[in-house]
């Protein structure tokens, strides 16, 4: 049963100010849909200042120490793939802004890949197998063998607010949704989105059985998504947005737990060497990838909870090239642009919808904080950052 809103929020604003609440960050994937030659963390997304994905969150991290004044650690996954090109780019940045010690990068495990028609591991060159990031799920795993779990506990820290690095709208340490999370005793909370259609590319919160369970978009029938209850609204409602808090206890547990979590089969071009030793690169998926999914923790759970939030304000996922469809580096600079441009309305400023805005977390982390700011209202005319 939710509480106020305003009760939530002054929950979550007491475990922040306490030091219980760390942040989780995964950026393993390859990105390979984005066609962008380094981590996805390093693309330019700023609509204004053209910041990177990694100084946006790292500076929401700041931000959010800086408000609540206690020291957050961001716990940051990367893989072999993305390893050794974030760490260097965040020391050159000197970590914007965070310290060393409230840094910590962890690498996730690989999975061979194997051919799909016949099964056997594919050979990335003579003398290796194709391997590739085992999901974001590897983050449990990969989170205790790094000793990174560890340094939570020593902190006393009780909770992870976890998020994708492909997310920049998303909200940081939101107070009000950790305050649901700690309200309710859940040990896995998620964000969700109401679907406006039936197949929309997010992952499907069910309860099955009395315990909620994510169901990937391409593992529900058309059929059932279609479902639809008497008032017309969609029977499977929720999108999970990939943003959970959890317990570090509950992560604690499943860690040891014998089951772990399942892998699923993925369909993915795997360029490799064919059997007389001629390096192919396929157009077409020609081989299987195992992934666990991090959500997959979420039946075990005792209990787990859902928070609803509003997509225009927590959700543009930069998964697609330019030019594409949905989900592009110019989709999301637009939907970040129109955020803050609502700040400003809010705050009294006229703000035309054509004109690009951007407000940087360090200067605003929300409609309440840009409110608050001395600043003379006058019309945007022109590209605006506000830092
Ligand atoms: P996606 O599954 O969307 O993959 O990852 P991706 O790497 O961003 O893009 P494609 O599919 O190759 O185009 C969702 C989130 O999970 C992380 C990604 O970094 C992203 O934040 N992730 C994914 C990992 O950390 N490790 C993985 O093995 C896979």
């Amino acid at each position: 049963n939710p509480i106020p809103p305003a009760a939530a929020r002054q929950k979550g604003v007491e475990a922040l100010r306490a030091g219980h609440v760390g942040v989780m960050l995964v950026a393993g994937g390859q990105g390979t849909r984005l066609r962008f030659d380094h981590p996805k963390g390093m693309f330019p997304i700023g609509p204004v200042s053209g910041k990177s994905l990694f100084q946006i969150h790292c500076e929401k991290v700041l931000a959010a120490s800086r408000r609540y004044g206690v020291r957050i650690p961001l716990y940051l996954m990367t893989s072999p793939e993305t390893h050794d090109e974030t760490v260097a780019y965040l020391a050159e940045q000197q970590r914007f802004g965070l310290s060393a010690e409230d840094l910590l990068i962890f690498c996730q495990g690989t999975m061979p890949a194997v051919d799909a028609r016949t099964g056997k591991i594919l050979l990335a060159d003579r003398h290796h197998i194709a391997l590739s990031p085992d999901g974001h799920g590897g983050m449990l795993a990969a989170f205790q063998r790094s000793g990174a779990m560890a340094d939570a506990r020593r902190r006393g820290i009780r909770h992870l607010f976890y998020f994708q690095i492909d997310n920049p709208l998303v909200h940081v340490c939101d107070p009000e949704f950790l305050g649901y999370h700690l309200a309710s005793g859940s040990e896995f909370t998620s964000q969700v989105v109401r679907k406006q259609q039936p197949l929309e590319k997010v992952g499907n919160v069910v309860e099955v059985d009395g315990r909620l369970q994510v169901i990937e978009y391409s593992d529900l029938p058309d059929d059932v998504a279609a479902r639809r209850n008497e008032d017309g609204s969609l029977a499977i409602w929720a999108g999970s947005i990939a943003v959970h808090g959890m317990a570090l206890s509950f992560l604690e547990r499943m860690v040891e737990s014998a089951a772990g979590l399942p892998f699923h089969r993925a369909m993915k071009r795997v360029p490799h060497l064919d059997p007389q030793g001629n390096r192919i690169d396929p157009d077409q998926p020609n081989a299987i990838k195992f992934e666990r999914f991090i959500f997959d923790l979420m039946p075990s759970a005792q209990p787990a909870a859902i928070v609803e939030v509003d997509p225009a304000e927590h959700f543009a996922p930069l998964k697609n090239a330019p030019g594409e469809t949905h989900d592009t580096p110019e989709s999301v600079k637009a939907q970040m642009a129109a955020e803050h441009r609502q700040w400003l309305r809010s705050a009294g400023f006229e703000a035309p919808d054509n004109v690009p805005v951007e407000i940087s977390p360090l200067f605003a982390l929300d409609a309440e904080e840009m409110a608050s700011r001395m600043l003379a209202r006058k019309p945007i005319t022109e590209p605006t950052y506000f830092g």
